[in-house]
């Protein structure tokens, strides 16, 4: 036993996801001991990049190609034996050491293949009000898991799965005829679930609430990574038009079983611009040039599912809405090298309803009332930042934005990511 007790430190998106968890969760691993995802599932994808390879992770911590750290997929997550499986293949292809480094909470919910189809049929239902949802199942496991009619990954292991899953699958087929929905093969969905499931059964599941508390105890250093956004979260994010989990700090301590004391500090990750994959309001979006420019240059294209992602300027309204939910210590902000070559910069700070009521928070209406961002604008930056390795290199109208930035929102800019490679990111 250690004599310094441990901590954890969270990280997490302040936007619509997709902010750049992935590469900043493999940046910091080395300092930690330990990287835990507590919420959402494979509806995450996750990109790092080292040297010259790209991987992208779905339900696999971010620590997972660091040789000596301990990846714990917590209670609060839902998985996917399937794509779980496949995804460990690849990242064992990879190098990396999943069965030695990987440990699954008994008490983390499965999505099983009908959870998939409900999701399908229930955005198919929607039609032009749907979600956008990644239909990875992820809605309809939460519904189960909060319903209490939940299959868990201990349960895989239990004399009785069989039976809990044929309960589970005959509710999810009579559901399913209320949708009309009977575009599926379920034998084959279900072999291939049968076999991950028999595959995945090989790794190391554990109780995770006593394996991270015990740890603690040891003095280890914990990372707990996000999934998601802020905007996406299931209480305060654009709802409908969100994910089924609690994205913001507060859901790390039940989707881990760690008391709230042990939190060292929250890391909030943003981009320099904004994006969102699926529907759901986005007031400082750019559906012109601008828009497809960012787009083109940041690659803004579903680390998941290829969709296109919508683009626009910052909206600093969200992000102190996020800021203030997360109690966010410091901040990391992504991609201002895809802003390279625009004379002028704009960040939304105020938005105007289509009744033009004006506005500086995030009202209950966020979703209905239509809004767009008002702006305050900045000069822009021409010089190729992806090179830049040190703080004295900014252009002056970039050091300006960041300065300008941290005053908006009262807490400092600790780490500027300028490529999606480990090695283009500078520590200020
Ligand atoms: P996550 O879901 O938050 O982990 O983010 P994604 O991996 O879905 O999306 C972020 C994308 O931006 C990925 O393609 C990353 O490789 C890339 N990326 C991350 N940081 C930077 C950066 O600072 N600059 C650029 N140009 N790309 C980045
Ligand atoms: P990472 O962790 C961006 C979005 C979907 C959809 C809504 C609900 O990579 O940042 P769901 O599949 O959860 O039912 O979809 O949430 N969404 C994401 N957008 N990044 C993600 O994860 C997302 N996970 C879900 O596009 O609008
Ligand atoms: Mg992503």
């Amino acid at each position: 036993m250690s004599n310094t007790p441990g901590f954890i430190d969270v990280v997490l998106g302040l936007q619509w996801g997709d902010e750049g968890k992935g590469k900043i969760a493999d940046f910091l691993t080395p300092t930690y001991d330990v990287v835990a995802r507590f919420q959402g599932g494979p509806n995450a994808g996750h990109s790092l990049e080292m040297n010259g390879k790209k991987h992208v992770l779905n339900t696999i911590p971010s620590g997972i190609f660091h040789e000596s750290c301990i990846n714990l997929i917590g209670n609060g997550v839902v998985m996917d034996p399937v794509r779980l499986m496949e995804e460990i293949s690849r990242t064992e292809a990879a190098g990396a050491k999943v069965k030695d480094n990987l440990f699954i909470s008994r008490k983390a919910n499965i999505i099983l293949p009908t959870h998939k189809l409900l999701d399908a049929a229930s955005e198919k239902n929607k039609g032009d009000k749907k979600i956008g949802s990644t239909l990875r199942g992820i809605g309809p496991t939460y519904r189960d898991k909060y319903g209490r009619s939940g299959v868990r990954a201990g349960d895989m292991f239990a004399p009785d799965f069989k039976e809990k899953y044929a309960v589970a699958i005959q509710r999810h087929l009579a559901l399913m005829e209320h949708f009309d929905y009977s575009d599926y093969n379920l034998p084959e969905l279900e072999k291939e679930f049968f076999e991950a499931v028999e595959k995945l059964k090989t790794y190391q599941f554990v109780d995770g609430e006593y394996f991270i508390n015990d740890l603690l105890k040891q003095g280890k250093k914990i990372l707990a990574e996000g999934a998601q956004g802020s905007m996406l979260d299931i209480d305060f994010g654009s709802y409908p038009f969100v994910t089924s989990s609690n994205t913001i700090s507060g859901g790390m301590t039940v989707g881990l079983g760690v008391a709230p004391k042990h939190v060292r500090s929250v890391k909030g990750i943003f981009k320099a611009y904004c994006t969102r994959v699926g529907s759901g309001p986005f007031p400082s979006e750019l559906e012109d040039e601008v828009g497809e420019e960012l787009r083109q240059k940041g690659r803004e294209f579903g680390a998941t599912t290829g969709r296109p992602r919508r683009c626009g300027w910052l909206d600093l309204v969200a992000l102190k809405y996020a800021v203030m939910l997360s109690g966010v210590d410091e901040l990391i902000m992504m991609k201002a090298d895809v802003m390279s070559g625009f004379d002028k910069v704009y960040v939304g700070t105020g938005y105007k309803s289509n009744s033009g009521e004006e506005v500086n928070e995030i009202p209950f209406d966020f979703v209905t009332a239509g809004f767009s961002s008002t702006y305050k604008e900045h000069e822009g930056w021409h010089d190729d930042l992806s090179v830049v390795r040190s703080e004295d290199q900014f252009p002056e109208s970039f050091s300006n934005y960041i300065n300008w930035l941290e005053e908006q929102v009262g807490v400092p800019i600790k780490v500027v990511s300028l490529g999606p490679d480990r090695v283009q990111t500078v520590v200020r």
